[in-house]
Parts: structure tokens; C-alpha cells; sequence
């Protein structure tokens, strides 16, 4: 990130995780009905970042990426992992599973010169336990391959895993067992902090490839997964909280100051009156079993000012071999439609857009226009996706065009790559959630979200 932004920067010293109105996690294994985890969810914006598509991979090669001059990037958690607790920034990421944090061997006087923070020291930590090569836990994992010779019978044979991202990236390292610290309050007590043991996570000591390394990862020190499956942070914190359920708001990020935003594990308050006021609309949650990460739904028709565009409905399903669907990824910044959806989208936008084209087009964009003198809120076409159940979502304009330079806004929607570059599927990336309430219901497989559920929390 060429020049980091001084208000996310700022942010970040006053972090704190919090669990409210519930007994600490640690207390039982399941926790009652009513009680959330609730955590700020910082952005952390990047001047030059890659597009990132971070879901798990699906197919061996796939070179997605493209980079793109475009001021957004990633929401990270704050994770306090260790005992004592150390503090550690990761991507909150609904794309994939495995929470991991780069992970450093060092010890003695030679660690002290790495910045604060910019790794997990197992070696400070009293309660790090790499999980056994040959324990159940292990088998959750994606092992190298070929997979490393596994002793039953000697003591030390850690579990290594190595996980890959749709681009190609990749965390490899040791799959271990760690003890997180929550800051709890209760309606009665006061603040306190609780300890969860057991949180099942990746050291990685290898990581590479774009969506891990480099700008776009600038500030973050790994991934929240936050995916369907059974060892993301959602599926691991649910189950204690006693419902498999996450919600967050991604507030827009341009506006200052940054607002807060917040992921919370488990029920939402009932006392949230602004999501109580304004309902949920509901989608059915779809799987693909041979993408279990990934939280589906199913795009119906989508229109451009009220027109129906004529996109076959067969361009957003999946089909019997697992192919193509469309996601909601938090950890993808743009959004990615399949490539017989996404040319009539822009065409209509171009038809519809009634401003002149940007000078000189940003790399990377297919319709960029010129806002000067079209006023501070210039009128932009209306997109809507109408999804299964009957839902309608219809995003601000500012979620999908996006300021890429003084006057001039892009349509921040881009072609899935084809199927055989592990393209193909349709991604509902993190700048066309914002502003919106999301709740993800995995025990009643639905999705819910609400354009003023957001004021609350
Ligand atoms: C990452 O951010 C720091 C400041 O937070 C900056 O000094 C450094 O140059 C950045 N690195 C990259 C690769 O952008
Ligand atoms: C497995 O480890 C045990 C104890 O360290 C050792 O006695 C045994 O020879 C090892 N087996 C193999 C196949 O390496
Ligand atoms: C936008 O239009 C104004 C005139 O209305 C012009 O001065 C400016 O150079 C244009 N900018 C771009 C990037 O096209």
C-alpha cells in the first residue's frame, strides 16, 4: 500500500473484542440461546491492491487475479491469540475456511527487531498445541502433497496443512490449537475477559502469492474464514455460542470518519431495534458439495433501471458438476458476475448511464464516466438482483461505481475468468455489501439482509 490511511491507522489502537450480555465462552461448551460475540470490523483500505478472489480453489490452476488502480481492499478482525495474548489483525473472509496467522519460530533477542505484532510467536505462547498428524482435527485440514509421512505412535508429528486460494496463494504451516481472549461484558457484570481454548487455526510459517502477501495484505497478519465449513472462526465460535449464525455491516468505508463495523457470532440482540424496525429479507443459503466453503444464493433476474436484462437464469446457477453459482465473499472487494451476465450488465449501463465517459478510462474498468459537473450526487443507473425466495436487493449506486479518481467513477463489476481458470462462478464481493445488514444463517440456510439494518449495531 503506497500511502496507508491515517484514520484506519488510527482505529486500530482502540480495539477491543467484545462478547456481550453472555457467559464466557469457556464457561461451557454450549453457551445459551441469546448470546453474541460481537467484534469492530476495521477497513483497511489500499491504494494499488490486487482484485482479489480469495474463495478456496476448486480447480488446480487458477490465475484470476488482475490488479487494478482502486482505492478499496479488505474489513480485518482483531484476533488476541496466545497466552499471554497476542494481538494479531486478519481479514475477515466468507470465501474460505481455515483461520490462519503468519506464524514466526523466532525466540530469543533476534525477534525483538520485527515490528510489534507482524506475527504470531508460538514460541512466547504457553498454550500453543499443534494438533497431531494423526488426530480427527488433522483431517479437516488440506494436507501438502504429497502428504508428509505421518508417525501414530511418536509424541511430536505435528499436523501441516497447506491451504490454497483461488488465486493461487497459499498458507502452509503447522494446524495447531490456540487459546483466544475475548473481552466480555454482561448486561449485570461488568467487563471481563473470557478465555476460549481450543480455537483449531493455522500457523503458517509459508505463505505466498498475492491475496496473502504484498500490499493488498499490507497491516494483516492473516485470515478469519469465516466459510461454511467445519473449521472456519463462524462454524467453531457458533457452535459455542449455541447458533450457527454471523451477521456483520460493512459500513462504507469513504466516509469520514471511518464508522465502525462489526461482526457478531450468534443471535443478534433483540435489543438491536434498528434491525428489529426494519425486517430482514430472506434467500435460501444454497451448497455445492463440491465447494462446501462457500455460502451460495441464487440470483433470479437482475435489472438496470427496471429493465430486465435478458440473461438465460442458467448463467447464475450451479450446475450438476459444481460449476458456476454465485457467492457473497467478503474478502473479494469488486464483484465478479459470469461473463454472459456481466456484458449485457454493462451494456445497459452504458446505455443507461447518460454522462460522459471518463477522459481516460482506469485500467482494469470497462465503463468509467466523468461526474464533474453532474453534481454531488449524480444520477447513476439502478441495479437490482432479484434472488431466490423473492428478496430484492437493490444497492446504492456507490456500491458499484465506485470514485477512482477526482471525477471520474467506474463500474466497479468485473468478468468472472472462465471455469477452466477456476473462474466461472459469480462473486458478490465486500463493496456491494456495504451499508447493508448481512445475516448468515447456516443451521436455517438462509441469508438475510437489510438495507437500515445497519444503524445499531
Ligand atoms: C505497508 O504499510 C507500511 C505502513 O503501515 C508501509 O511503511 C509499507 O511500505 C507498506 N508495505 C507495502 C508492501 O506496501
Ligand atoms: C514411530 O515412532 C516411534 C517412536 O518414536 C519409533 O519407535 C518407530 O520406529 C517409528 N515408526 C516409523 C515407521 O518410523
Ligand atoms: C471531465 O469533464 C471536465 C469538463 O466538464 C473536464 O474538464 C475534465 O478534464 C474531465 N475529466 C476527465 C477525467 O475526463
Amino acid at each position: 500500500m503506497a500511502a496507508p490511511s491515517l484514520p484506519s491507522l488510527l482505529l486500530l489502537s482502540s480495539l477491543l473484542l467484545l462478547l456481550a450480555a453472555s457467559p464466557p465462552p469457556s464457561a461451557s461448551a454450549a453457551a445459551s440461546r441469546g448470546s453474541f460475540l460481537k467484534l469492530p470490523l476495521l477497513h483497511r483500505p489500499s491504494r494499488t491492491p490486487q482484485l482479489l478472489r480469495r474463495g478456496r480453489s476448486r480447480s488446480a490452476a487458477s490465475p484470476v487475479t488482475s490488479a487494478a488502480p482502486f482505492g478499496a481492499g479488505q474489513y480485518l478482525v482483531a484476533l488476541h491469540l496466545g497466552t499471554p495474548p497476542q494481538r494479531l489483525l486478519l481479514v475477515a473472509d466468507t470465501g474460505s475456511d481455515l483461520v490462519w496467522a503468519r506464524c514466526s519460530a523466532c525466540r530469543g533477542a533476534g525477534c525483538s527487531r520485527r515490528a510489534p505484532g507482524s506475527a504470531f510467536l508460538a514460541r512466547r505462547s504457553s498454550s500453543f498445541r499443534p494438533h497431531h498428524c494423526y488426530s480427527a482435527s488433522c483431517r479437516l485440514v488440506p494436507r501438502p502433497s504429497p502428504p508428509p509421512r505421518c508417525n501414530r505412535t511418536r509424541l511430536h508429528s505435528a499436523c501441516r496443512y497447506e491451504y490454497t486460494y483461488s488465486d493461487g496463494s497459499l498458507s502452509s504451516g503447522f494446524f495447531a490449537r490456540e487459546t483466544v481472549s475475548l473481552h466480555t461484558t454482561s448486561a449485570k457484570t461488568k467487563a471481563a475477559a473470557a478465555r476460549l481454548k481450543g480455537l483449531a487455526f493455522g500457523c503458517g510459517f509459508r505463505v505466498s502469492g498475492p491475496s496473502v502477501t504484498g500490499s493488498s495484505f499490507n497491516g494483516s497478519q492473516g485470515v478469519m474464514g469465516l466459510g461454511r465449513g467445519p473449521i472456519s472462526f463462524a462454524s467453531q465460535l457458533g457452535r459455542r455460542f449455541g447458533s450457527n449464525k454471523f451477521s456483520y455491516c460493512l459500513k462504507d468505508y469513504t466516509l469520514l470518519p471511518s464508522p465502525t463495523s462489526y461482526l457478531i457470532i450468534g443471535d443478534r440482540p433483540s435489543a438491536d431495534n434498528a434491525a428489529a424496525a426494519s425486517p430482514l429479507a430472506f434467500t435460501p443459503l444454497l451448497a455445492n458439495p463440491l465447494a462446501p466453503s462457500f455460502y451460495y444464493v441464487g440470483i433470479k433476474r437482475v435489472s438496470v433501471d427496471g429493465e430486465r436484462l435478458p440473461i438465460d437464469p442458467s448463467v447464475w446457477s450451479l450446475d450438476d458438476l459444481g460449476n458456476g453459482g454465485t457467492i457473497l465473499d467478503s474478502g473479494t472487494t469488486l464483484t465478479f458476475l459470469a461473463e454472459p451476465g456481466y456484458r449485457p450488465l454493462l451494456a445497459a449501463m452504458r446505455r443507461r448511464v447518460g454522462l460522459p465517459a471518463a477522459a481516460a478510462a482506469a485500467p482494469g474498468f470497462d465503463l468509467c464516466v466523468n461526474v464533474t459537473g453532474a453534481g454531488r450526487r449524480p444520477r447513476l443507473p439502478r441495479l437490482s438482483f432479484e434472488m431466490e425466495g423473492g428478496a430484492v436487493l437493490a444497492p446504492p449506486a456507490g456500491n458499484y461505481f465506485i470514485d477512482v479518481a477526482k471525477g471520474v467513477r467506474c463500474l466497479a463489476v468485473r468478468p468472472a475468468g472462465a471455469a477452466a481458470e477456476g473462474g466461472g462462478f459469480s462473486v458478490i464481493g465486500n463493496v456491494m455489501q456495504q451499508g447493508f445488514l448481512w445475516e448468515f444463517d447456516v443451521d436455517r440456510s438462509r441469508l438475510g439482509f437489510s438495507r437500515r439494518g445497519c444503524a445499531a449495531s
